[in-house]
């Protein structure tokens, strides 16, 4: 499915409400090009997911992982300094994704090899300065009833 953000405040509803429907053990694949809005749409998800408020991310890049404690348990990777997969194996990943966690990784293109088949892939790009498409692939159809009026877009 396709959603339309014409801004950072529609990204961060959007993935409020993909938040909403995760559930424990779902990865969440970002890609987009830098800048696209996938640390947005990350934190977004990680509300959706009920982190404390104090507990959101900021701007990760300069982390490889970090974790939450929402609904559920979450991790955040983004990989775009990423030189080395050895250096997410050695963080543990291959846990990470087959656990309960919810993962969420911008960048996921970094670790083809290590992704698991059954995962929610997000691709984002931009259309415009505020305008970006937002295609969600997902094995069920749990995402169906997002849509802009539902949410209040
Ligand atoms: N519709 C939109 N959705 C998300 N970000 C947007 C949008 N329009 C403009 N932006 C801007 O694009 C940038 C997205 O940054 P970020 O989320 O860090 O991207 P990425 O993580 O993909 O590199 C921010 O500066 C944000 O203000
Ligand atoms: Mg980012």
């Amino acid at each position: 499915m396709e959603l339309i953000s014409s801004s950072q405040e529609d990204t961060k509803k959007i993935g409020r409400a993909i938040g909403k429907l995760l559930t424990a053990g779902d990865v969440v694949c970002l890609y987009g090009d830098l800048g696209s809005g996938k640390t947005c749409l990350a934190q977004g998800i990680i509300k959706g997911l009920d982190v404390a408020e104090d507990k959101y991310l900021r701007s990760p890049t300069f982390t490889l992982i970090n974790q939450y404690k929402g609904r559920m348990p979450a991790c955040h990777l983004d990989l775009y300094r990423l030189d080395n997969i050895n250096e997410i194996e050695d963080i543990g990943i291959e846990e990470h994704i087959h656990g309960d966690e919810v993962v969420i990784i911008e960048w996921a293109e970094r670790m083809e090899r290590l992704l698991p088949e059954k995962r929610i892939d997000i691709h984002i790009s931009s259309i415009n300065i505020n305008t970006r498409k937002i295609v969600i692939l997902c094995p069920d159809n749990r995402f169906e009833p997002l849509s802009l009026k539902n949410l209040g877009i």
